[in-house]
C-alpha cells in the first residue's frame, strides 16, 4: 500500500533538519521498496509570508487526509509582534484541535552512548526505555468556568477548572494500553484521586477499560507526586505512563531531561482511528525552531529522525523499519558522531545536520 506522509517544515531549523528526515525515507524507498507518497506544504511563519495565515484551509484539509503529519517546528523572532490569531504557533495549535489529537506520546529513551548526558547517573538511565501518554485536547487547559474575576473584596481571583469526562478518559487510556501492547505490556496511570474529583474519576475509568478491554495488560495506580519522585529515582521501573494534561506536561519535561539533549526528542499526537484502522497522527520534534542557531548546519536531526521513525511504527505499523532507523542513530552515536548540542567542552568537533543525518543514511545501508 502507499503510505501517505505530509511534510511541514515549518520555521527556522525545521526545513533545516526536515531535509535529513528527506533522506531516511528516500533510503526506504529505494532499499526497501517502501513507497510513500509525500508531499510538502507550509506551516507556522513561512505560511504566513506565503498567504498571510499560519496554516491555510487547503493544508487543514490535506493534513485530514493523509495517514501522518510530519512537522520540523514553527515559529521565530520575526512573528513575535503578529495579532495572537497569526502567530506561527496558531498553525500547529489548528492541525492539533481540527485533527482532535487527544493522545501525546512522549518517548524518553536513553541512547547509551549519550547516558553520561543526562542530569542522573548513568546507572539510573542507561537503557531507559519508558513512554508517557499525555491527554492533550482536556483538562485543566481547557476546562469552564475560567478567568480572573474581581473577587467582590477588593482583590481578584483567577480560576482554571479540571474536568474530565469518561469517555475522555477511556479514549485515551485505550491508547495507552494498545501502546504497552506493542512495547512491555505494563501501564502506570497517574493522577491524584487522593485530593481531586477528577482523579477519583481518572482512576475508576481507567480500571474500568482495563478489566473489560485489556486484561492481559498490568496496571497500576500512582499519585503523580510520587510518580514525579519514582520517575528521578527509578525511572526504568516504567514502561507506559497515562496521565492527563497537567501533570503529563509536567511529568514529561522531567522524563525529557532525563536522556539528555532537545534535540534527540521525538514526539508523536495521535487521535481517533480512521480509515484503514489508523490513528489520525502528528510526528514532531519536541524543540522548536531555534532561531538562535538556524541557518548554520548545526541543528541536530536526531529528533526528527526519530519522529519518522515513530510514524513508521504508529502509523505503519512499520516496527522493524522503526527499529532499523533507532539502531542506525545508536550506531551513529556509538561511533561518537555528534552535533554542537550533544557536546561538552572535550574538544571534539561537531559534525553538520547534514553530515549527521548522512552518517545516519549510511548506517542504515550498513544494516
Ligand atoms: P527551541 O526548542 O527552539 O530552542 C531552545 C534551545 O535548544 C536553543 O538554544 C536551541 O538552539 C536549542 N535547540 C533546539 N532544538 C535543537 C536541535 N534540533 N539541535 C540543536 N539545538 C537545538 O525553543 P525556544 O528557543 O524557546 O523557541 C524558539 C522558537 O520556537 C519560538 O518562536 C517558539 O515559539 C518556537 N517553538 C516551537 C515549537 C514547535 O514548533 N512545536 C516548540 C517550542 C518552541
Ligand atoms: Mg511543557
Amino acid at each position: 500500500p502507499n503510505h501517505s506522509i505530509l511534510i511541514l517544515p515549518g520555521d527556522g531549523i525545521g526545513p533545516e533538519v526536515m531535509a535529513e528526515v528527506r533522506k531516511v525515507i528516500n533510503w526506504f524507498a529505494t532499499h526497501r521498496n517502501l513507497s510513500f507518497d509525500v508531499t510538502e506544504d507550509l506551516v507556522g511563519g513561512a505560511a504566513y509570508d506565503a498567504h498571510g495565515k499560519p496554516l491555510s484551509d487547503e493544508t487543514m484539509a490535506h493534513a485530514q487526509a493523509v495517514d501522518a503529519v510530519l512537522l520540523g517546528a514553527v515559529g521565530g523572532p520575526k512573528y513575535d509582534d503578529l495579532d495572537f490569531s497569526l502567530k506561527p504557533e496558531r498553525g500547529l495549535l489548528r492541525l492539533r484541535k481540527e485533527m482532535d489529537l487527544f493522545a501525546n506520546l512522549r518517548p524518553a529513551q536513553c541512547f547509551d552512548a549519550l547516558a553520561g548526558f543526562s542530569s542522573l547517573k548513568p546507572e539510573i538511565v542507561s537503557g531507559l526505555d519508558i513512554m508517557i501518554v499525555r491527554e492533550l485536547t482536556s483538562g485543566i487547559y481547557f476546562g469552564e468556568p475560567r478567568g480572573i474575576h474581581d473577587d467582590g473584596d477588593g482583590g481578584r481571583v483567577g480560576i482554571n477548572t479540571q474536568r474530565y469526562t469518561t469517555e475522555e478518559i477511556r479514549r485515551v487510556a485505550r491508547a495507552a494500553f494498545d501502546l504497552a501492547r506493542k512495547r512491555d505490556n505494563r501501564v502506570c496511570s497517574m493522577e491524584k484521586a487522593n485530593v481531586m474529583e477528577s482523579g477519583i474519576l481518572w482512576r475508576e475509568e481507567v480500571s474500568w477499560v482495563h478489566e473489560h478491554e485489556y486484561p492481559d495488560v498490568a496496571l497500576t495506580h500512582m499519585y503523580a507526586d510520587a510518580g514525579a519522585m519514582q520517575l528521578v529515582r527509578n525511572p526504568k521501573q516504567f514502561d507506559v505512563i497515562v496521565t492527563d494534561n497537567l501533570f503529563g506536561d509536567l511529568l514529561s519535561d522531567a522524563a525529557a531531561m532525563l536522556t539528555g539533549s532537545l534535540g534527540m526528542l521525538p514526539s508523536a499526537s495521535l487521535g481517533a482511528i480512521a480509515r484503514n484502522g489508523l490513528p489520525k497522527a502528528l510526528y514532531e520534534p519536541v524543540h522548536g525552531s531555534a532561531p538562535d542557531i538556524a541557518g548554520q548546519g548545526k541543528a541536530n536531526p536526531i529528533a526528527c529522525i526519530l519522529s519518522f521513525a515513530m510514524a513508521l511504527r504508529y502509523s505503519f505499523d512499520l516496527g522493524a523499519e522503526a527499529d532499523l532507523v533507532e539502531g542506525a542513530v545508536e550506531a551513529v552515536l556509538a561511533r561518537g558522531l555528534r552535533t554542537a548540542d550533544l557536546l561538552g567542552e572535550d574538544g571534539t568537533e561537531p559534525v553538520t545536520t547534514s553530515e549527521m543525518g548522512d552518517a545516519i543514511v549510511a548506517a542504515l545501508d550498513a544494516t
